[in-house]
C-alpha cells in the first residue's frame, strides 16, 4: 500500500493545481451501511476518497485547501474501548505519518475546523449525497461565508470533474491491483469450471467461486456474483444463484474478485456436464469470434462506439448464420434486430468501481475496460428448440495499449477445448 499512498499524494498535487489558489476541495467517507438492527454490512470505502487517500475506515473527511496546498484528514480518534468491539483505528496522531497528511484532527472537530478552512476560498469543490449528516453543514456553511456577487454555480463545483478523468487513466500501481484483481477472479472461474457437475445448486457454484477468491486474500467479490445455468442465463443482473444446474445446459458465470479495492470483471460460459453441444458450441463461436475482434480493435484513439458496433455487426452476421435472424445484415442493424439477442454494451471502465466512472468516449492510453459481447436467446416458441433459454457472455478486462491492448485476464480459459479439457480433469 506504501506505493498506493505515494501516488495519493501525487493526485492531490494534481487537485491542487486544478482548483487553484482560490479553491478548496471537501469530499467524505463512505458511511457504514445497516444491514439489519446492529449488523453492518462489509465496509466499502468511498472510491473517490480512496482515491485520494488509502484510508480505509468510515467517519472520515478530506479537506484540501487550495491556499495552503494542505491535505487534512478527519478521522475517528483511537478509542481501546470501541476498538475491542469494532477493530483498530489508525487514529489522529498516527494518520499524518501513515497517510502522508500536512495535518490530522478527530472527526468530532470536522465542524468547528470547517470555517477555517473554507474561509478565504472563492471556489468550493464538492460531491453532494456522499454525506447525509455532513453535506448540508458543508454547504450551509459555504453559502452563508458567501457574498451575494458570486454566482451559485460559479462557486460551487463538482469534484467529479477533476476526479473523473483523473481516475480514468490508470498509473501502474492501479495496474498492478488491477491485474491481481483479474488473477484471482480468473482463478475463482478455474475452480468453478474444474468442480461443476450436473445437480449441483447455482448458490454451491457461487461459495466454490467466493471460497477460491478467499483463498488469494480477496475479501470482497467485485459486485454480486452471477451464477446462472440455462435459462437464467437470460436474465443479465441474475444473482438468485438458486436452481439447479441441469445435464445439457450451459452455466454463465460473471464473478469478480476486489483487491485493494480495484475490480475484476470476468464472464465465462460453460457446459454443466462438460462437454459443450453442436448448438452451443455454434452460438459459443459467434461471442467469441466478436470478443476476440473487438479486443483486437481496443488502441488508443478509436471511439468506444466504434467497438460497440463492430460487436453489434458480428452478433448480426453469426446471428443470420444461425438462422436466429434473417435478412440483409444492413437492414437487420439499421432496425437493431440484435437487440431481442443483444441488449447491453460491448464494455464499460474497469477501476475502483467495477461500472467505472467516465463517460464512454475515445479510448486512451491506460485506460481499463472490459470487452463483454453476449447473446441471450430468450426460450420463445419461434426460437429452435436447441438454442432457447440459452445465454452466452464472454467477458475480459484490458489494458488501452498505443498501438493494441493488454488482456489481463487471459487465465480464465475461454477457447472451447480448453474448457473441456479443463473440465474433463
Ligand atoms: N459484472 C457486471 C458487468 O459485467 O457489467
Ligand atoms: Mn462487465
Ligand atoms: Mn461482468
Amino acid at each position: 500500500m506504501e506505493n498506493y499512498i505515494a501516488q495519493c499524494v501525487a493526485r492531490r498535487e494534481k487537485v491542487f493545481d486544478e482548483i487553484g489558489k482560490d479553491g478548496v476541495a471537501v469530499i467524505f467517507a463512505a458511511p457504514e451501511r445497516r444491514r439489519s438492527n446492529d449488523t453492518f454490512y462489509p465496509y466499502r470505502q468511498d472510491s473517490n476518497f480512496f482515491y485520494l487517500t488509502g484510508f480505509n475506515e468510515p467517519d472520515a473527511a478530506l479537506i484540501l485547501d487550495g491556499s495552503k496546498r494542505e491535505s487534512i484528514l478527519f478521522c475517528r480518534d483511537k478509542n481501546p474501548e470501541r476498538e475491542i468491539w469494532d477493530g483498530l483505528r489508525c487514529g489522529v496522531s498516527n494518520a499524518c505519518q501513515k497517510y502522508r497528511m500536512d495535518k490530522a484532527y478527530d472527526i468530532e472537530q470536522f465542524r468547528k475546523k470547517l470555517t477555517g478552512c473554507l474561509k478565504g476560498h472563492k471556489r468550493l469543490f464538492f460531491i453532494s449525497k456522499q454525506n447525509r449528516k455532513l453535506d448540508k453543514e458543508v454547504l450551509r456553511l459555504w453559502f452563508s461565508l458567501q457574498t451575494k456577487r458570486h454566482k451559485t454555480q460559479d462557486i460551487c463545483k463538482d469534484f467529479n470533474n477533476i476526479l473523473t478523468p483523473m481516475r480514468q487513466i490508470k498509473d501502474a500501481v492501479e495496474l498492478d491491483f488491477l491485474r491481481q484483481a483479474a488473477k484471482i477472479s480468473a482463478a475463482g472461474h478455474i475452480c468453478a469450471m474444474k468442480n461443476v457437475k450436473p445437480d449441483m445448486w447455482e448458490y454451491q457454484i457461487e461459495g466454490i467461486v467466493l471460497s477460491e477468491f478467499f483463498q488469494f486474500g480477496a475479501r470482497n467479490p467485485a459486485y454480486n456474483t452471477i451464477v446462472a445455468g440455462g435459462k437464467n442465463a437470460c436474465i443479465l443482473h441474475y444473482i438468485d444463484n438458486k436452481d439447479k444446474l441441469k445435464n445439457g445446459d450451459m452455466l454463465m458465470m460473471d464473478a469478480g474478485a476486489e483487491w485493494q479495492n480495484y475490480a475484476g470483471d470476468i464472464s465465462r460460459a460453460f457446459p454443466v456436464n462438460g462437454k459443450f453441444s453442436a448448438a452451443q458450441k455454434a452460438v459459443y463461436e459467434v461471442v467469441l469470434a466478436t470478443n476476440k475482434a473487438v479486443i483486437n480493435a481496443v488502441k488508443a484513439g478509436v471511439a468506444y462506439e466504434t467497438l460497440h458496433k463492430l460487436s453489434e455487426k458480428m452478433l448480426t452476421q453469426g446471428l443470420i448464420d444461425l438462422k436466429l435472424l434473417s435478412g440483409s445484415l444492413d437492414i437487420l442493424l439499421k432496425k437493431k434486430a440484435f437487440r431481442r439477442f443483444y441488449m447491453h454494451g460491448v464494455g464499460h471502465f474497469l477501476g475502483l468501481d467495477v461500472h467505472d466512472v467516465g463517460a464512454r468516449k475515445t479510448l486512451r492510453e491506460n485506460m481499463c475496460l472490459t470487452v463483454e459481447p453476449g447473446l441471450y436467446i430468450p426460450d420463445e416458441p419461434d426460437i429452435p428448440a436447441e438454442f432457447r433459454g440459452m445465454g452466452i457472455r464472454i467477458e475480459d478486462n484490458v489494458i488501452v495499449g498505443i498501438d493494441a491492448c493488454e488482456v489481463y485476464t487471459q487465465d480464465a480459459p475461454k477457447e472451447i477445448d480448453e474448457i473441456e479439457n479443463l473440465m474433463a480433469g
